[in-house]
């Protein structure tokens, strides 16, 4: 029996509450252990913020969005934070291990915190599916599908007016969604930010199928930076970690489009709609086995270690490795789709 805090952290991800699930039903009927949710991120750990987690309240909720623990992108090293406070909340509440669920940042907080020596064993999240320890994370299926659909309908809705259509997605370092999403939608240009493309490109892969009669689909991720930009656009300040907040290249991109090719563009921001809603099939079972595989992990008390998806095996990597380095898409990746632009 082991008492066992959960927290959930940084941008929210379809599939966290069914690795909560998992965590607590493998726990509870397997290791008789106990569970304390953490809400709201790091800040429930450094304010000491919990909820109750038993078998009845994590009924029913592996298909439901969000994260019944709620998030946050408080940064435990911060002000009122550290190592010293974040013991002294697992001390007053008993508790003997954290299983922390989070992307990049919540990672690299969490592998400091476990070298300091704190009990932790880590669950990976991102829609972006950036982190380069695991093949897939979950989020990023459901984000794709989401973002297919919408898409389908942006082309739909370009066709009757005879448009260049822009769908920018999310994709802060990497440009998976961008690339799934655009592969799925035959998008004449997807733009990502490992990849640089000038505005003169660009312009060609929308004129090459217009004259075809065919309407031009951009997928821009929000990350990407043009040949002609020196960094990604943003005009909405910074978040806690100091990233600049990202969105609206695609509206940057459209008037550009437009006054260079003749061809009347329109851009939709497909935003945080990618993150909400219910997990796609898939997300729900790669989330489940993550939490049930992280509750062993526990018992095996492999402290500083992220369960990870290694093709279909659910394996165990350090925090080290996984904070290491982002997973962005391959050149052959990229070059793979080129072949089908314009
Ligand atoms: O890191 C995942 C992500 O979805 C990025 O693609 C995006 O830039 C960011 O989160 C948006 O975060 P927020 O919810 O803070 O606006």
């Amino acid at each position: 029996m082991v008492r066992i805090g959960i927290l959930t952290s940084g941008g929210d991800c379809p599939g966290l509450n069914a690795v909560i699930r998992a965590c607590v039903l493998r726990g509870i009927r397997i290791h008789r252990d106990e569970f304390v949710g953490f809400t709201d991120g790091w800040r429930g750990v450094v304010e000491g913020n919990t909820i109750n987690l038993d078998w009845m309240s994590v009924r029913g909720i592996a298909n439901l969005g969000g994260t019944i623990l709620g998030t946050s992108r408080t940064n435990p090293l911060g002000e009122g934070g550290g190592g010293e406070r974040i013991q002294a909340t697992l001390r007053s509440l008993g508790i003997e291990a954290l299983i922390v669920i989070g992307g990049e940042g919540t990672l690299a907080a969490a592998k400091i915190l476990s070298d300091s020596g704190i009990p932790i064993v880590g669950v990976p999240k991102t829609v972006d599916n950036d982190l380069s320890a695991t093949d897939f994370s979950f989020g990023f299926n459901t984000a794709v599908e989401i973002a297919t659909e919408a898409i389908d309908r942006l082309k739909t809705t370009g066709q009757s007016h005879h448009r260049c259509m822009i769908a920018e997605v999310m994709g802060r370092h990497a440009g998976w969604i961008a690339l799934y999403a655009g592969m799925a939608t035959s998008a004449h240009a997807i733009l990502i930010p490992e990849q640089k493309a000038s505005l003169e490109e660009i312009c060609e892969w929308v004129e090459g199928p217009f004259r075809r009669g065919r309407t031009p689909l951009v997928v821009v991720a929000e990350g990407f930076v043009s040949a002609e930009m020196t960094e990604p656009h943003s005009e909405r300040g910074l978040d806690a970690f100091n990233r600049p907040r990202l969105g609206g290249i695609g509206e940057r991109l459209a008037p550009i489009i437009e006054e260079r090719t003749g061809i009347e563009t329109r851009s939709t921001t497909l935003g945080h709609i990618q993150r909400g809603g219910a997990p796609s099939a898939s997300d729900r079972v790669l989330a489940t086995r993550l939490g049930l595989a992280a509750v062993d992990a526990v018992h095996d008390q492999s402290w500083g270690q992220m369960v990870a998806t290694h093709g279909d095996k659910i394996v165990r990597v350090s925090l080290e490795e996984s904070v290491g380095r982002l997973k962005t898409v391959p050149q052959s990746r990229y070059d793979e789709a080129t072949y089908l632009f314009g």
